[in-house]
């Protein structure tokens, strides 16, 4: 079912864009059937699967896209390489230490994915283990759940920080209410939605990255400018997970304030996408600094189109309209077609000051594909 609406040209474009993208991943799924993609080298992915590595919070998206590929085709070898993925992340699942906020990206689109296509007991455990911990990192004063370890980015105290990425982590949360019919889950996280929409965003509809809360008292210590380029910037993934994030807690919620909240982010958004349709790093990025972040640009359009399917009329042609035209974008300039490479994206960027910039990255490929799916209206929804 597709409840949105295209106009007959741009509905031709996605069926055939999502048929040639899914031709190009049946090569890719089977040369790299037994790993845990995060990247290419020389057009090849690597593997995140081995040690230390398989807590990398990108490890949710191959089984994710695997997930989508097997909705899209019913082929088993897709349900195949998923299960591996998920059953690869149990070693993660066992490590406190390894453990952040980043347990939605790694499991709802692995175990709970599978739950949801299967009904399999093994992966609605593995959901609820991964739920449980991420609520016990709500942090009761500052009403924030914890983001990230201490050893990570550089061995920081890192007990009162929360960032804006952490919105796209809360449907685990209301995944696990709905599931469980204990309103714990979702208390939590409408709790975090609630302080990252007073906190977070700022008047004009952008987005500070992270914010630093007194770990005891709960108050608010200061603001980072994170993967962005620097403090008071906006750091253009940070928009999209607010943007996509909003709009998930509306739709889990029926909150409006949510809703509204991922509107103004989205006209913001809108408004700063520059006439080529492709997105910077940050939008207040130097000016003759050209460096893209196509995963930026493929998570927006994934809220943008939740957001056309909320909205009505004008508005929710100019979500719609907004996305297709970075989609097309994407297709058109940042895209590998080569079947024998084995990225989509090739413009990404994980951080503005990263010595490497406009490479592939694993979740850029999955949102892509989720927003194929979505405007074909054939997605498995995994948030
Ligand atoms: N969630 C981390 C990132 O977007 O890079």
């Amino acid at each position: 079912m597709n409840n949105l609406k295209l106009r007959e040209d741009q509905l031709a474009w996605a069926n055939e864009t999502l048929a040639k993208t899914a031709e190009k991943l049946e090569k890719v799924s089977r040369r790299s059937a037994h790993k845990i993609p995060y990247t290419t080298v020389d057009g090849v992915h690597d593997d995140k699967s081995n040690g230390r590595d398989v807590g990398w919070w990108t490890n949710g998206f191959w089984g994710g896209m695997m997930w989508q590929l097997y909705r899209l085709t019913g082929d088993e070898s897709y349900r195949a390489i998923a299960e591996e993925n998920e059953k690869k992340l149990d070693a993660d699942l066992m490590d406190y230490e390894m453990l952040d906020h980043d347990n939605g990206f790694k499991w709802l689109p692995t175990a709970v994915a599978d739950y949801r296509t299967t009904g399999s007991a093994a992966s609605r455990n593995r959901g609820l283990l991964a739920a449980c911990n991420l609520a016990g990192r709500y942090n009761t004063a500052g009403r924030f759940i914890r983001a990230w370890n201490d050893w990570e980015d550089g061995g920081r105290d890192h007990r009162g920080w929360a960032i804006i990425d952490c919105m796209m982590n809360l449907p685990l949360l209301y995944w696990a209410a709905e599931e469980t019919g204990d309103p714990r889950f979702s208390q939590i996280a409408r709790s975090h939605a609630d302080t990252a929409q007073r906190v977070f965003v700022r008047g004009d509809g952008s987005v500070r990255h992270i914010v630093e809360f007194d770990p005891v008292t709960g108050e608010f210590v200061r603001d980072y400018g994170g993967q962005g380029f620097g403090e008071g910037s906006s750091w253009t993934r940070g928009q999209a997970w607010g943007l996509y994030g909003f709009a998930l807690s509306y739709l889990h919620t029926g909150n409006r304030a949510y809703l509204e909240t991922s509107e103004r982010i989205a006209n913001y958004f809108l408004a700063n996408v520059p006439a080529s349709g492709l997105v910077p790093v940050d939008f207040r990025q130097p000016e003759d600094v050209s460096w893209e972040d196509s995963t930026a640009a493929a998570i927006a359009a994934c809220g943008l189109i939740e957001l056309a399917k909320q909205t009505e009329g004008r508005q929710s042609s100019l979500y719609l309209d907004g996305a297709i035209r970075m989609l097309r974008a994407l297709a058109e300039h940042s895209f590998d077609w080569n079947g024998e490479t084995d990225c989509l994206l090739t413009k990404c960027t994980a951080a503005y000051h990263d010595a490497a910039h406009e490479f592939s990255i694993i979740y850029g490929d999955y949102y892509f594909l989720e927003a194929m799916m979505k405007l074909t209206g054939k997605e498995l929804f995994i948030w």
